[in-house]
Protein backbone atom coordinates (compact mmCIF):
# COMPACT_ATOMS: atom_id res chain seq x y z
CA UNK A 1 0.00 0.00 0.00
CA UNK A 2 1.33 3.43 -1.33
CA UNK A 3 1.93 5.77 1.89
CA UNK A 4 0.80 9.49 1.88
CA UNK A 5 2.63 11.60 3.78
CA UNK A 6 0.56 14.88 5.53
CA UNK A 7 2.30 17.35 7.02
CA UNK A 8 0.36 18.13 10.06
CA UNK A 9 0.61 21.17 12.00
CA UNK A 10 -2.21 21.53 15.01
CA UNK A 11 -1.43 24.96 16.21
CA UNK A 12 -2.82 26.95 18.69
CA UNK A 13 -6.48 26.93 20.74
CA UNK A 14 -8.98 25.00 18.99
CA UNK A 15 -6.48 23.98 16.45
CA UNK A 16 -5.34 20.64 17.74
CA UNK A 17 -8.74 19.53 18.70
CA UNK A 18 -10.52 19.91 15.87
CA UNK A 19 -7.45 18.72 13.26
CA UNK A 20 -7.58 15.35 15.82
CA UNK A 21 -11.30 14.82 14.55
CA UNK A 22 -9.96 15.27 10.91
CA UNK A 23 -7.19 12.85 11.31
CA UNK A 24 -9.56 10.30 12.67
CA UNK A 25 -11.92 11.50 9.73
CA UNK A 26 -8.86 10.55 7.33
CA UNK A 27 -7.61 7.41 8.99
CA UNK A 28 -11.70 6.17 8.37
CA UNK A 29 -11.78 7.20 4.72
CA UNK A 30 -8.02 5.02 4.84
CA UNK A 31 -10.09 2.17 5.57
CA UNK A 32 -12.68 2.35 3.46
CA UNK A 33 -10.69 2.94 0.53
CA UNK A 34 -7.45 0.96 1.43
CA UNK A 35 -5.50 4.47 1.69
CA UNK A 36 -2.71 4.87 4.05
CA UNK A 37 -1.93 8.44 5.61
CA UNK A 38 1.22 9.35 7.68
CA UNK A 39 0.71 12.27 9.81
CA UNK A 40 4.20 14.16 10.70
CA UNK A 41 3.60 16.69 12.95
CA UNK A 42 5.23 20.48 12.70
CA UNK A 43 5.19 22.98 14.71
CA UNK A 44 4.10 26.59 13.53
CA UNK A 45 1.91 29.96 15.57
CA UNK A 46 1.90 30.43 18.93
CA UNK A 47 3.01 26.80 19.93
CA UNK A 48 6.35 27.17 18.01
CA UNK A 49 7.39 30.79 19.64
CA UNK A 50 6.69 29.21 23.02
CA UNK A 51 9.18 26.23 22.07
CA UNK A 52 10.84 27.41 19.13
CA UNK A 53 11.23 30.73 19.38
CA UNK A 54 10.07 32.21 16.03
CA UNK A 55 6.38 31.40 14.39
CA UNK A 56 7.64 29.51 11.88
CA UNK A 57 10.90 27.14 12.39
CA UNK A 58 13.11 26.52 9.49
CA UNK A 59 12.17 22.52 10.11
CA UNK A 60 8.93 23.12 9.95
CA UNK A 61 9.07 24.29 6.03
CA UNK A 62 11.02 21.59 5.38
CA UNK A 63 8.44 19.30 6.83
CA UNK A 64 5.93 20.92 4.70
CA UNK A 65 8.25 21.20 1.25
CA UNK A 66 8.62 17.67 1.75
CA UNK A 67 5.19 16.36 1.98
CA UNK A 68 2.30 15.76 -0.63
CA UNK A 69 0.20 18.37 1.81
CA UNK A 70 -0.33 20.32 5.07
CA UNK A 71 -3.19 20.06 7.27
CA UNK A 72 -3.30 23.22 9.45
CA UNK A 73 -5.46 23.66 12.64
CA UNK A 74 -5.17 27.18 13.72
CA UNK A 75 -2.49 29.97 14.60
CA UNK A 76 -3.05 32.38 17.24
CA UNK A 77 -3.98 33.88 20.97
CA UNK A 78 -3.94 36.73 22.91
CA UNK A 79 -1.00 35.34 24.51
CA UNK A 80 1.34 36.47 21.71
CA UNK A 81 -0.47 39.59 20.80
CA UNK A 82 2.26 41.69 22.15
CA UNK A 83 4.44 40.38 20.71
CA UNK A 84 6.35 42.48 17.49
CA UNK A 85 5.10 41.67 14.20
CA UNK A 86 7.53 39.48 12.89
CA UNK A 87 7.30 36.98 15.97
CA UNK A 88 3.32 36.83 15.81
CA UNK A 89 1.53 33.49 15.31
CA UNK A 90 -0.10 34.72 12.02
CA UNK A 91 3.10 35.14 10.74
CA UNK A 92 3.27 31.26 10.59
CA UNK A 93 0.61 31.81 7.98
CA UNK A 94 1.74 34.34 6.14
CA UNK A 95 5.39 32.69 5.72
CA UNK A 96 3.71 29.71 4.87
CA UNK A 97 1.43 30.92 2.23
CA UNK A 98 4.76 32.98 0.13
CA UNK A 99 6.77 30.62 1.04
CA UNK A 100 4.84 27.25 -0.31
CA UNK A 101 3.75 29.75 -3.06
CA UNK A 102 -0.22 29.03 -2.10
CA UNK A 103 -1.31 31.80 -4.46
CA UNK A 104 -4.82 30.31 -4.52
CA UNK A 105 -7.38 30.23 -1.88
CA UNK A 106 -10.25 28.36 -2.09
CA UNK A 107 -13.37 29.02 0.28
CA UNK A 108 -16.61 27.30 -0.44
CA UNK A 109 -19.86 28.57 1.61
CA UNK A 110 -22.46 25.88 1.14
CA UNK A 111 -25.53 26.16 3.70
CA UNK A 112 -26.25 22.85 4.25
CA UNK A 113 -30.17 22.63 4.56
CA UNK A 114 -30.54 20.86 7.76
CA UNK A 115 -29.21 24.53 8.94
CA UNK A 116 -31.31 26.72 7.58
CA UNK A 117 -32.14 27.87 11.19
CA UNK A 118 -28.78 28.58 11.78
CA UNK A 119 -28.35 31.28 9.07
CA UNK A 120 -28.44 34.20 10.70
CA UNK A 121 -30.56 36.08 7.65
CA UNK A 122 -34.37 36.07 7.15
CA UNK A 123 -36.28 32.77 7.03
CA UNK A 124 -37.36 33.43 3.14
CA UNK A 125 -33.70 34.25 2.05
CA UNK A 126 -32.28 31.00 3.88
CA UNK A 127 -34.91 29.05 2.48
CA UNK A 128 -33.46 29.55 -1.02
CA UNK A 129 -30.04 28.10 0.48
CA UNK A 130 -26.60 28.96 -1.64
CA UNK A 131 -23.77 27.53 -2.35
CA UNK A 132 -20.35 29.60 -3.38
CA UNK A 133 -17.33 28.94 -3.72
CA UNK A 134 -14.30 32.12 -3.16
CA UNK A 135 -11.56 32.43 -4.84
CA UNK A 136 -8.87 34.59 -2.70
CA UNK A 137 -5.95 35.73 -4.06
CA UNK A 138 -3.75 34.74 -1.62
CA UNK A 139 0.44 35.25 -1.87
CA UNK A 140 -0.48 39.44 -3.42
CA UNK A 141 -2.31 42.58 -2.34
CA UNK A 142 -1.89 44.59 0.60
CA UNK A 143 -0.84 41.51 2.39
CA UNK A 144 2.90 41.71 1.32
CA UNK A 145 3.19 45.13 -0.42
CA UNK A 146 5.45 47.71 1.49
CA UNK A 147 4.64 48.91 3.97
CA UNK A 148 6.21 51.24 6.69
CA UNK A 149 5.54 54.05 9.83
CA UNK A 150 7.19 57.21 10.45
CA UNK A 151 7.60 59.24 13.69
CA UNK A 152 9.01 62.81 13.53
CA UNK A 153 8.03 65.53 15.86
CA UNK A 154 5.47 62.84 17.96
CA UNK A 155 3.67 62.77 15.08
CA UNK A 156 3.36 59.14 13.56
CA UNK A 157 2.18 58.01 9.72
CA UNK A 158 1.94 54.46 8.64
CA UNK A 159 0.99 52.70 5.22
CA UNK A 160 0.60 49.95 3.51
CA UNK A 161 0.40 48.83 -0.28
CA UNK A 162 -2.18 47.76 -2.46
CA UNK A 163 0.06 46.55 -5.61
CA UNK A 164 -0.80 43.68 -8.52
CA UNK A 165 0.91 42.92 -11.53
CA UNK A 166 -1.01 41.35 -14.34
CA UNK A 167 0.44 37.79 -13.63
CA UNK A 168 -0.60 37.15 -10.91
CA UNK A 169 -4.41 38.61 -11.56
CA UNK A 170 -4.30 36.28 -14.60
CA UNK A 171 -3.36 33.25 -12.58
CA UNK A 172 -6.00 33.63 -9.96
CA UNK A 173 -8.70 33.99 -12.28
CA UNK A 174 -7.37 31.27 -14.16
CA UNK A 175 -8.61 29.74 -10.81
CA UNK A 176 -11.85 31.16 -10.41
CA UNK A 177 -12.81 30.44 -14.21
CA UNK A 178 -11.73 26.53 -14.04
CA UNK A 179 -13.73 26.25 -11.24
CA UNK A 180 -16.40 27.87 -12.37
CA UNK A 181 -16.75 25.95 -15.82
CA UNK A 182 -17.05 23.04 -13.07
CA UNK A 183 -19.52 24.44 -10.77
CA UNK A 184 -22.70 26.51 -12.51
CA UNK A 185 -20.68 28.59 -14.58
CA UNK A 186 -20.53 32.06 -13.18
CA UNK A 187 -17.73 34.36 -11.71
CA UNK A 188 -18.09 37.67 -9.88
CA UNK A 189 -15.20 39.77 -9.85
CA UNK A 190 -14.94 41.49 -6.90
CA UNK A 191 -12.92 45.14 -6.57
CA UNK A 192 -13.36 48.19 -6.15
CA UNK A 193 -12.80 50.02 -9.59
CA UNK A 194 -14.32 53.24 -9.10
CA UNK A 195 -11.69 54.38 -6.38
CA UNK A 196 -8.79 52.22 -7.26
CA UNK A 197 -5.96 51.70 -10.22
CA UNK A 198 -4.93 48.05 -8.89
CA UNK A 199 -8.50 47.45 -9.48
CA UNK A 200 -8.62 48.97 -12.77
CA UNK A 201 -5.89 46.53 -13.72
CA UNK A 202 -7.39 43.95 -11.81
CA UNK A 203 -10.89 44.54 -14.07
CA UNK A 204 -8.92 44.40 -17.78
CA UNK A 205 -7.03 41.26 -16.65
CA UNK A 206 -10.04 39.40 -15.58
CA UNK A 207 -12.03 40.35 -18.54
CA UNK A 208 -9.06 39.25 -20.43
CA UNK A 209 -9.42 35.30 -18.96
CA UNK A 210 -12.94 35.58 -19.28
CA UNK A 211 -12.56 35.61 -23.09
CA UNK A 212 -10.87 31.25 -22.50
CA UNK A 213 -14.05 30.59 -20.86
CA UNK A 214 -17.08 31.54 -22.88
CA UNK A 215 -19.33 29.06 -21.16
CA UNK A 216 -18.71 30.90 -18.01
CA UNK A 217 -20.49 34.28 -17.44
CA UNK A 218 -18.61 37.20 -15.95
CA UNK A 219 -19.87 40.22 -13.94
CA UNK A 220 -17.83 42.60 -12.20
CA UNK A 221 -19.10 43.71 -8.30
CA UNK A 222 -17.97 46.55 -6.38
CA UNK A 223 -16.50 44.98 -3.04
CA UNK A 224 -18.89 47.22 -1.34
CA UNK A 225 -21.67 45.99 -2.71
CA UNK A 226 -21.09 42.48 -3.10
CA UNK A 227 -20.39 42.64 1.03
CA UNK A 228 -24.63 44.10 0.97
CA UNK A 229 -25.28 41.36 -1.69
CA UNK A 230 -24.12 38.33 0.44
CA UNK A 231 -26.88 39.05 2.83
CA UNK A 232 -29.39 40.14 0.79
CA UNK A 233 -29.19 37.31 -2.19
CA UNK A 234 -26.77 35.19 -1.27
CA UNK A 235 -28.16 32.68 -3.75
CA UNK A 236 -26.78 34.75 -7.20
CA UNK A 237 -23.47 33.84 -6.27
CA UNK A 238 -21.58 30.73 -7.91
CA UNK A 239 -17.86 32.04 -7.79
CA UNK A 240 -16.69 34.87 -6.18
CA UNK A 241 -13.25 36.20 -7.30
CA UNK A 242 -11.34 38.86 -4.79
CA UNK A 243 -8.06 40.01 -4.09
CA UNK A 244 -6.22 38.98 -0.92
CA UNK A 245 -8.22 41.21 1.61
CA UNK A 246 -12.02 41.16 -0.09
CA UNK A 247 -11.53 37.72 -0.52
CA UNK A 248 -10.73 38.07 3.63
CA UNK A 249 -13.64 40.10 4.63
CA UNK A 250 -15.90 38.57 2.38
CA UNK A 251 -14.86 34.78 3.20
CA UNK A 252 -15.61 35.28 6.99
CA UNK A 253 -19.22 36.61 5.78
CA UNK A 254 -20.08 34.41 3.22
CA UNK A 255 -18.77 31.95 6.27
CA UNK A 256 -21.22 32.92 9.10
CA UNK A 257 -23.86 32.84 6.61
CA UNK A 258 -23.57 28.92 6.57
CA UNK A 259 -24.69 29.23 10.54
CA UNK A 260 -21.00 29.14 12.01
CA UNK A 261 -17.94 29.92 10.29
CA UNK A 262 -16.66 26.98 12.06
CA UNK A 263 -18.81 24.90 9.15
CA UNK A 264 -15.83 27.36 6.33
CA UNK A 265 -13.11 24.76 5.14
CA UNK A 266 -10.20 26.20 2.73
CA UNK A 267 -7.43 25.17 0.72
CA UNK A 268 -4.83 27.01 -0.72
CA UNK A 269 -3.07 26.08 -3.89
CA UNK A 270 0.29 26.47 -5.52
CA UNK A 271 1.69 25.50 -9.01
CA UNK A 272 2.66 21.63 -8.22
CA UNK A 273 3.75 21.93 -4.65
CA UNK A 274 2.14 20.75 -1.54
CA UNK A 275 -1.02 22.76 -0.53
CA UNK A 276 -2.23 24.17 2.69
CA UNK A 277 -5.60 22.91 4.23
CA UNK A 278 -7.08 24.70 6.84
CA UNK A 279 -10.71 25.58 8.52
CA UNK A 280 -10.87 29.60 8.14
CA UNK A 281 -12.04 30.02 11.35
CA UNK A 282 -8.96 31.03 13.98
CA UNK A 283 -7.88 29.40 16.55
CA UNK A 284 -11.03 30.51 19.05
CA UNK A 285 -8.67 30.77 22.17
CA UNK A 286 -12.15 31.71 24.27
CA UNK A 287 -12.98 27.95 23.81
CA UNK A 288 -9.89 26.08 23.53
CA UNK A 289 -9.80 22.83 25.28
CA UNK A 290 -13.24 22.58 26.07
CA UNK A 291 -14.24 20.05 23.75
CA UNK A 292 -17.01 22.68 22.31
CA UNK A 293 -15.56 23.68 18.91
CA UNK A 294 -16.77 22.51 15.80
CA UNK A 295 -14.64 20.34 13.94
CA UNK A 296 -16.51 20.33 10.37
CA UNK A 297 -14.16 23.20 9.15
CA UNK A 298 -11.49 20.93 9.75
CA UNK A 299 -13.14 17.60 8.47
CA UNK A 300 -14.23 19.32 5.53
CA UNK A 301 -11.10 21.03 5.06
CA UNK A 302 -9.22 17.08 5.07
CA UNK A 303 -11.77 16.60 2.44
CA UNK A 304 -10.45 19.33 0.16
CA UNK A 305 -6.54 18.13 0.68
CA UNK A 306 -7.86 14.52 -1.10
CA UNK A 307 -9.84 16.27 -3.50
CA UNK A 308 -7.04 18.80 -4.47
CA UNK A 309 -3.88 17.40 -3.48
CA UNK A 310 -4.15 13.29 -4.04
CA UNK A 311 -7.08 13.45 -6.59
CA UNK A 312 -8.87 11.00 -4.57
CA UNK A 313 -12.35 12.87 -5.44
CA UNK A 314 -15.12 9.64 -4.42
CA UNK A 315 -13.01 9.62 -1.09
CA UNK A 316 -13.24 13.55 -0.77
CA UNK A 317 -17.33 13.09 -1.77
CA UNK A 318 -17.44 10.38 0.97
CA UNK A 319 -16.99 12.80 3.79
CA UNK A 320 -19.16 15.43 2.75
CA UNK A 321 -21.67 13.06 2.86
CA UNK A 322 -20.43 11.31 6.08
CA UNK A 323 -20.94 15.19 7.21
CA UNK A 324 -24.35 15.83 5.76
CA UNK A 325 -25.54 12.45 6.84
CA UNK A 326 -24.31 13.64 10.44
CA UNK A 327 -26.12 17.00 10.54
CA UNK A 328 -29.19 15.59 9.24
CA UNK A 329 -29.29 13.11 11.79
CA UNK A 330 -29.68 16.01 14.41
CA UNK A 331 -25.91 16.17 15.48
CA UNK A 332 -25.39 20.16 16.59
CA UNK A 333 -22.09 21.53 18.40
CA UNK A 334 -22.94 24.69 20.01
CA UNK A 335 -22.10 27.12 17.40
CA UNK A 336 -24.96 25.38 14.86
CA UNK A 337 -27.08 24.29 17.62
CA UNK A 338 -29.69 27.15 17.43
CA UNK A 339 -32.70 24.66 16.27
CA UNK A 340 -32.00 22.07 18.36
CA UNK A 341 -30.97 19.18 17.57
CA UNK A 342 -29.02 16.34 19.33
CA UNK A 343 -25.67 18.55 21.63
CA UNK A 344 -22.26 17.21 20.50
CA UNK A 345 -18.76 18.32 21.86
CA UNK A 346 -15.92 18.10 19.26
CA UNK A 347 -14.74 14.82 19.87
CA UNK A 348 -18.49 13.40 19.00
CA UNK A 349 -19.22 15.09 16.15
CA UNK A 350 -16.03 13.90 14.69
CA UNK A 351 -16.46 10.01 15.92
CA UNK A 352 -20.45 10.67 14.27
CA UNK A 353 -18.75 11.46 11.17
CA UNK A 354 -15.93 8.88 10.87
CA UNK A 355 -18.78 6.13 11.83
CA UNK A 356 -21.02 7.39 8.97
CA UNK A 357 -18.20 7.14 6.29
CA UNK A 358 -19.16 3.49 5.92
CA UNK A 359 -23.31 4.16 6.03
CA UNK A 360 -22.28 6.85 3.68
CA UNK A 361 -20.74 4.73 1.05
CA UNK A 362 -23.74 2.82 0.87
CA UNK A 363 -25.50 5.45 -0.86
C1 LIG B 1 -7.53 34.00 7.20
C2 LIG B 1 -7.04 34.76 8.39
C3 LIG B 1 -5.62 35.23 8.13
C4 LIG B 1 -5.69 36.16 6.94
C5 LIG B 1 -4.92 35.89 9.31
C6 LIG B 1 -4.91 35.00 10.53
C7 LIG B 1 -3.52 36.34 8.95
O1 LIG B 1 -7.89 35.79 8.70
O2 LIG B 1 -6.91 32.99 6.83
O3 LIG B 1 -8.54 34.41 6.63
O4 LIG B 1 -5.95 37.35 7.09
O5 LIG B 1 -5.46 35.70 5.84
MG1 LIG C 1 -9.68 35.82 7.57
Amino acid sequence: MQSHIIALIAGDGVGPEVTREAVKTLSAVGLVFGHDFVFVEARAGGAAIDQDGEPLPKKTLEICKNCEAVLLGAVGGSKWDCMPIEKRPERALLGLRKELGLYANLRPAKLHIELTGACPLRREIAARGFDMLVVRELTGGIYFGESGRTTSNGFSKAWDTESYDENEIRRIAEIAFGAAALRRGKVTSVDKANVLESSRLWREIVADVAKKYPGVELSHMYVDNASMQLIRDPGQFDVILASNMFGDILSDEAGQLTGSIGMLPSASLSLGGPGLFEPAHGSAPDIAGKNMANPIASILSAAMLLRHALGMAAEAALIEAAVGLTLAEGYRTADIAIDGGTFVGTDEMGGRIAENLSRASQF
